[in-house]
């Protein structure tokens, strides 16, 4: 069962843990005119995260579902959102939608440019592309601009059943995991690249006030100096 947490004013955390591999997958509803969901969650998980998104609205007035790049965690279960809510659509960016999206999803999906903003209703969303940054070349992130809220998907990525939503220093928690993972069959997830630090520098300039994260606890504070460190620590770990 999913607990659910309220990280900003409309955004709702939907946590999954698993406790096999001691990681939590997070979705957030942002309750609006035109309800989003970022991240539709693995295929296997989608009765859990249906049940725990009417708890909070009538699943089928979902209108859009995002994600930062296409893994089963971000999108397994989106043809199953669309099929339960008959106007829910797909948003994402051109690669996103160039490479996967436009054969896999059961309706299209709208296209956000770079820059572009969904409006949902008092939120906005601005779609930003970062190309292999978490990793996935249709990799990208929405910044909502109502709340400050940065859904960053899988940056800062932590293990443990952690709390919803914390102050602390959690650019430790992900360099501490990302050496775990680079000592793992789970090694080379992220890569650090020439545009990682550029891309992390643009996120910074944002002023986000909220890190939504998708593996995690959420993390509220100074969000840009969060950023910079952790290009700080992927530079270290990451690079060869
Ligand atoms: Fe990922
Ligand atoms: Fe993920």
């Amino acid at each position: 069962m999913a607990t659910i947490t309220e990280i900003a004013p409309d955004v709702y955390r939907l946590c999954l843990f698993q406790k096999e591999i001691d990681l939590q997958f997070n979705h957030f509803l942002i309750k609006d005119d035109e309800p989003l969901l970022y991240h539709a969650g693995y295929r296997a998980a989608f009765p859990a995260l249906r049940e725990a998104v009417a708890r909070l609205i009538d699943p089928k007035t979902l209108r859009w579902i995002g994600w930062s790049h296409f893994e089963s965690d971000e999108c397994g279960a989106l043809n199953q959102w669309l099929e339960l809510s008959p106007s829910a659509q797909p948003a994402c960016g051109f690669l996103g939608a160039a490479i996967n999206v436009n054969d896999f999803a059961i309706r299209p999906p709208r296209v956000l440019q770079e820059g572009e903003v969904l409006v949902t209703g008092k939120h906005r969303f601005r779609f930003l592309p970062t190309a292999h940054v978490p990793h996935g070349w249709d990799s990208g992130v929405m910044f909502e601009e109502t709340n400050r809220t940065l859904l960053c998907s899988d940056l800062f990525v932590h293990f443990g059943d952690v709390e919803p939503s914390t102050t602390g220093d959690i650019v430790g928690r992900a360099r501490e995991a990302m050496e775990n993972m680079e000592r793992s069959p789970f090694a080379y997830s992220v890569p650090y690249t020439a545009r990682t630090g550029r891309v992390l520098s643009e996120l910074a300039k944002l002023g986000a006030k909220t890190l939504a994260t998708m593996h995690g606890s959420s993390f509220v504070g100074d969000a840009a100096q969060a950023l910079r460190d952790l290009d700080v620590a992927m530079k270290e770990v990451l690079r060869p």
